[in-house]
């Protein structure tokens, strides 16, 4: 018989984080600034467990880039009972914090390398933290497109961050809205999938890399394998139910993979025979 490896609780225990501050960014979405006891030494594309007592726990991508502060970024959407009481706490309440979790993107694969970033609505929160240290070491990393898409003008996360980033030589901006909505919109009418086929890239340099609402997912690799990325090339970042965020529950399981150790960002060569992973 196998001896029984002790089981390290840590974990699972959630430490305090105080909101510095909380703002709408849109009608459904809040920007998070929390206070830490210790940095988070998170990688790009990790995601924390986020808590109130006696309300619930739910994973939230980390949306800053990585660095030695002791604060995280969030961008957390109402849509159930702990987001909508998270957005009623404000700057000074405590909340619970566990983490970072997840696989996130190993930044060495994009050394010396062009990428084309696209994101789908909320899918902009996580992918910032990568968007972030792409575009502050141009010398390191290539040229980077991003493509960001959301349904109307007034749904744009990061207006003030996509702007600046546009500003950058080696960086390429395309917003889009679904509909204008009958709203004042500098940015194109279209899906994310409209200005691949006409993106100037070096396609055998290029790395992809998406998160969005799951529709997205399907059309966007169509797009992309099109101009002939290979799967080997293109990273997604995938969402599933999740409860101990540490591979022992099951909650996020696709298939045979534990989407909160193995992902939830992964080449999309490791997901694309698994049946459910773009559903
Ligand atoms: C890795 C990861 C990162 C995430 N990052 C963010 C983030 O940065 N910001 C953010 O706002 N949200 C994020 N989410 C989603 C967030 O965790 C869920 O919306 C969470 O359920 C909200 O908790 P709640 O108690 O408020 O709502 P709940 O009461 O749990 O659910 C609200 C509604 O969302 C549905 N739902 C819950 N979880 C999922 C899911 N995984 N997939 C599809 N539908 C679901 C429920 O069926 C229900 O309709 C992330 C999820 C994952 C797995
Ligand atoms: S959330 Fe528990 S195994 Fe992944």
């Amino acid at each position: 018989m196998q001896p029984m490896t002790e089981f390290d609780p840590a974990p699972l225990i959630p430490r305090n984080a105080r909101i510095l501050d909380s703002r709408r960014v849109t009608a459904k979405e809040r920007h998070f600034r929390l206070a830490l006891e210790a940095p988070l030494g998170h990688r790009p594309g990790q995601f924390v467990m986020l808590s109130l007592p006696g309300v619930g726990e739910a994973p939230i991508s980390i949306s800053c880039g990585p660095g030695d502060e002791r604060e995280v970024e969030l961008v957390i959407r109402a849509c159930g009972s702990l987001t909508h009481a998270l957005h009623q706490r404000q700057a000074g309440d405590v909340v619970g914090l566990r983490g970072p979790f997840g696989n996130g993107f190993d930044l060495q694969d994009f050394e010396q390398r062009d990428t084309v970033i696209v994101a789908g609505g909320l899918g902009l929160a996580p992918l910032r933290s990568l968007i972030e240290p792409l575009a502050a070491r141009p010398r390191r990393y290539g040229h980077v497109t991003l493509i960001s898409g959301c349904r109307t003008p007034a749904d744009e996360l990061y207006r003030d961050k996509l702007r600046a980033w546009a500003q950058l030589p080696h960086v390429d901006v395309i917003r889009l809205v679904n509909d204008t909505a009958h709203q004042p919109w500098d940015g194109e009418v279209g899906l994310v999938t409209a200005p691949i086929p006409r993106l100037d890239l070096e396609i055998p340099n290029t790395l992809a890399v998406l998160c969005g609402p799951p529709v997205m997912y399907k059309f966007v690799i169509m797009a992309l394998a099109a101009r002939g990325m290979q799967n080997e090339q293109i990273y997604v970042d995938l969402e599933r139910r999740m409860r101990c965020g540490i591979g022992k529950c099951g909650h996020c399981q696709i298939n045979q993979v534990y989407c909160c150790r193995s992902g939830p960002v992964f080449r999309f060569d490791e997901v694309a025979t698994l049946p459910e992973a773009l559903t």
